[in-house]
């Protein structure tokens, strides 16, 4: 299948930073490809996981948290450069699948002016043959997808995400009950009547017309170095730890020291289940 490429890469790929900085890749840590990486919160749990992450996403990101961020346009920058990885995670923009932006989109007959960028990624990832991971919102034409949610987290959001993948990916299944019946409301917190019903927060638009700050979200979502507009892009980052623990699973790679898969292999981490004894690396 071709991949037909409409944008133009903003990467130099023979400027001094770009090279000064892949000679400097640790050879211990698997690669991971972040694809659309906003401000990383998929990238923190990839890194927990063990991963060495690059980032790319066609703004400037300067509050990634990844090892490494590149301004380019996606899909040009999985054709120029998937060989140099070992997976590949990609958040497309998911504004066009949202429930709130369908409806809205649709009324203002608008449902068609963002790019749906999905289906286009999945082409290219396959035809990497890579392991890969894409996230989106419910909604979104994800195939076969696990729905992963804060409350399974003892995060206080729910955040229901999906992610479809290649290899095999466990669930853990919602624990809303917690959320409802163990904290106190967060109207008492927030001192704001609107939230009087709801004991998460919702991490999206301004969040002002529930009294809510930056600070209560950081604390949420699990996230402690993003703006209000970054953590509403942005998925918990234990979500893509869970995730990424099953990826360093099924690859072929020396399992790095100190990292939410090494925990996980000393039986202190989450989902024994995943792990594969025979391929456990003993300990000096
Ligand atoms: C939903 S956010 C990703 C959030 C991120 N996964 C996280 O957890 O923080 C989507 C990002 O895709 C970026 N983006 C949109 N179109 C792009 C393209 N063609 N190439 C690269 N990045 C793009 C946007 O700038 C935005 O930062």
């Amino acid at each position: 299948m071709k991949i037909v490429l409409n944008y133009p890469t903003r990467l130099d790929n023979n400027s001094y930073v770009a090279r000064s900085k892949m000679n400097k890749r640790p050879n211990d840590k698997p690669l991971l490809l972040d694809l659309f990486c906003c401000a990383g919160g998929a990238a923190r749990g990839y890194q927990r996981a063990g991963f060495y992450v690059v980032g790319v996403d066609n703004e400037k990101q300067p509050h990634y948290c990844g090892d490494e961020f590149y301004q380019a346009d996606a899909l040009q920058f999985i054709q120029d450069h998937w060989r140099e990885f070992d997976a590949i995670h990609a958040s497309p923009p998911c504004q066009f699948h949202t429930r709130m932006n369908k409806g809205l989109l649709q009324a203002q007959k608008r449902n068609k002016v963002h790019p749906d960028l999905i289906e286009p990624t999945r082409r290219a990832l396959i035809e990497t043959g890579l392991p890969y991971v894409i996230e989106n919102v419910v909604g979104a034409p994800l195939v076969n997808p696990i729905q992963l949610c804060g409350s399974s987290f003892g995060l206080m959001v729910e955040r229901h995400r999906l992610f479809e993948s290649n290899i095999f990916l466990m669930s853990i299944p919602c624990a809303h009950g917690w959320q409802k019946f163990d904290k106190p409301p967060l109207h008492s917190m927030n001192g704001h009547r609107k939230a009087a019903l709801s004991r998460v927060y919702g991490v999206y638009g301004n969040g002002r017309g529930k009294g809510e700050t930056v600070a209560a979200w950081s604390i949420a979502m699990g996230i402690d170095w993003m703006n209000r507009y970054e953590l509403t892009q942005a998925i918990p980052p234990a979500f893509s730890e869970f995730v990424g623990v099953q990826l360093m699973n099924v690859l072929n790679v020396e399992k790095p020291h100190n990292t939410a898969w090494s925990r996980l292999v000393q039986g202190t981490g989450i989902l024994p289940a995943v792990v594969n004894q025979s391929r456990i690396e003993k300990p000096a």
